[in-house]
């Protein structure tokens, strides 16, 4: 079991924790707070940067604090997780699942059956439908299987619809389409839902976001759920890339149009990679009323998720514009919310006031509390096995052990901690049912917000670091500064 150790310096905890940076920080609120308070999740990627350990360490901070969904950029993909025949690599992606797990993130999975990133040797048997059914089965079964109950959703097929002005199926460049036919898309729904029967199950594709005119991709899309939907095939969602331009004023609303179409079909719509760049040629040229723009159409998307109660999940294809797929490839750039030196755009104020503006009150949710509210049954965590009797931080008592024990801060407070396992214990005179529990990383940003109930707080969802906890009973506070191992 992690222990956290208490180190009670009364210096510290004025000197750092200084009027200013309790001013500072403790008041604002964090994306992930307000998703969670409406039902929502909100996200980002897990650039490939982050699985080799190669990116600034702002970005996890800041993914861990802001956000509470999370995808892999490419490291779930067929390439990835099966680069040679059965022979499967979950390595990084397990990495990505214990982040989340650690981190309390909802995890997507991203993609099963996709024409792009397939692992060269599948080629090997083009055009053969019955081994091509097999090699599919076979790794939507083993990868779903190894991660059941552990990744909430997946898009199961991604972008098997062609742009033409009259959509229809991909049917060139795509291994399964060309060998199998569109029944592939039926088949890997049907084998994802028997490995994991309880994950979420998406079709996932770019340009749905053009409106729902006869012959668009979205309306093509809209009648493969139908039909879908009449065969018993288990999709629960589709996700619209939406990777657009600052010049695509109108996809807010299409995007929309999109989300009622699917909620009389009982679909959940989820935004799950969208960008808003600029042109690339524009790089260094951009001013304020540029960055306003964006976060213009950054607000209008986030109003439509939060007022169309069909949707769940709002995932932006990025965190910092110092690592975004738009400029490596897409001729595009700066498309996110956090620039390339990590400040927030204004883009992220446009998203928070869109959360503030929709209270928790009138945003309905399309999950279930199960799946807001998951039991904590981590079967790699071993506290569940840990007994009080083994665990002698109970036991011990002021006196005998002055690092673990917690001592009574020196500042006037009537509020006292006790810290048991991964629970913290709040007594004092009005400490035990009122006391706000406030905790922040050393860059002193909040990173974790509760109440007291009945005289404790439930901390097991933060992960391994350093933190200042910041108990406040209304008339006093009391600070540590904590360290998980
Ligand atoms: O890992 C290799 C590395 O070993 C090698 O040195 C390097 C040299 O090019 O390539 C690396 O692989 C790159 C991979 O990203 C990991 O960085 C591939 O070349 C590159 O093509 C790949 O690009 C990804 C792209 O999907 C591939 O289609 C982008 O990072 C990723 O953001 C992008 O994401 C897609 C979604 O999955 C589906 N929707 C569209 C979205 C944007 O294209």
């Amino acid at each position: 079991m992690k222990k956290f150790q208490f180190f009670s310096r009364f210096a510290l905890g004025t000197a750092f924790l200084s009027a200013t940076f309790l001013n500072a920080y403790a008041a604002d609120a964090t994306i992930r707070e307000l998703a969670k308070e409406r039902g929502r999740f909100i996200g980002t990627i897990l650039n490939s940067e982050w699985f080799n350990d190669d990116i600034e360490p702002q970005f996890e901070e800041i993914h861990k604090t802001q956000f509470n969904v999370v995808v892999a950029e490419n490291e779930m993909k067929f390439d990835a997780t099966e680069p040679k025949e059965n022979e499967f690599n979950f390595e990084k992606g397990d990495k990505m699942v214990k982040y989340a797990q650690a981190n309390g993130l909802r995890v997507r999975g991203h993609a099963l059956a996709w024409h792009s990133q397939v692992a060269g040797w599948v080629n090997n048997y083009s055009g053969q439908k019955e081994k091509l059914l097999a090699v599919l089965k076979n790794h939507i079964t083993k990868v779903v299987g190894h991660w059941k109950g552990q990744i909430a959703e997946w898009d199961v097929v991604n972008e098997a619809v062609n742009d033409d002005y009259n959509a229809d199926w991909r049917s060139t460049n795509s291994v399964w389409y060309e060998g199998i036919g569109a029944e592939f898309l039926d088949s890997a729904f049907v084998w994802a839902h028997e490995a994991d029967p309880d994950a979420e199950l998406c079709y996932n594709d770019y340009s749905l976001e053009w409106g729902l005119r006869e012959g668009s991709k979205a309306s093509f899309v809209v009648e493969q759920v139908k039909r879908w939907k009449k065969n018993n095939i288990p999709i629960t969602c589709v996700g619209t890339q939406t990777h657009i331009e600052i010049a695509h004023e109108t996809t807010p609303q299409n995007v929309r149009a999109l989300a009622k179409a699917l909620a009389e079909l009982g679909v959940t719509l989820n935004i799950t990679e969208l960008d808003i760049g600029f042109p690339k040629g524009s790089a260094g040229q951009l001013g304020a009323a540029d960055y306003a723009k964006q976060g213009h159409l950054y607000r209008q998307f986030m109003d439509v998720f939060l007022e169309e109660p069909n949707m769940g999940e709002f995932v932006i294809w990025g965190l910092t514009d110092a690592h975004s797929w738009l400029d490596e490839q897409q001729g595009k750039t700066e498309g996110l919310l956090y620039d390339k030196q990590y400040k927030p755009k204004p883009a992220y104020d446009s998203v928070m006031a869109s959360l503030k503006a929709h209270p928790a009150s009138e945003v309905k949710t399309p999950y279930p509390d199960s799946i807001l509210n998951p039991p904590k049954t981590n079967p790699k965590d071993t506290t569940a096995k840990d007994t009080t009797a083994k665990d002698t931080t109970i036991r011990d008592t002021t006196v005998k052990d002055t690092t673990d024990a917690i001592k009574m801060f020196n500042a006037p407070s009537s509020v006292s901690l006790q810290l048991v396992g991964r629970t913290l214990f709040v007594t004092g005179v009005t400490a035990t049912n009122s006391a706000k529990i406030d905790v922040f990383d050393m860059q002193g940003r909040p990173i974790f917000s509760t109440k007291c109930k009945n005289g404790s707080a439930d901390l097991s969802t933060i992960a391994e670091g350093l933190y200042v906890v910041r108990v406040n009973n209304g008339s006093t506070g009391l600070i540590k500064r904590i360290a998980i191992k």
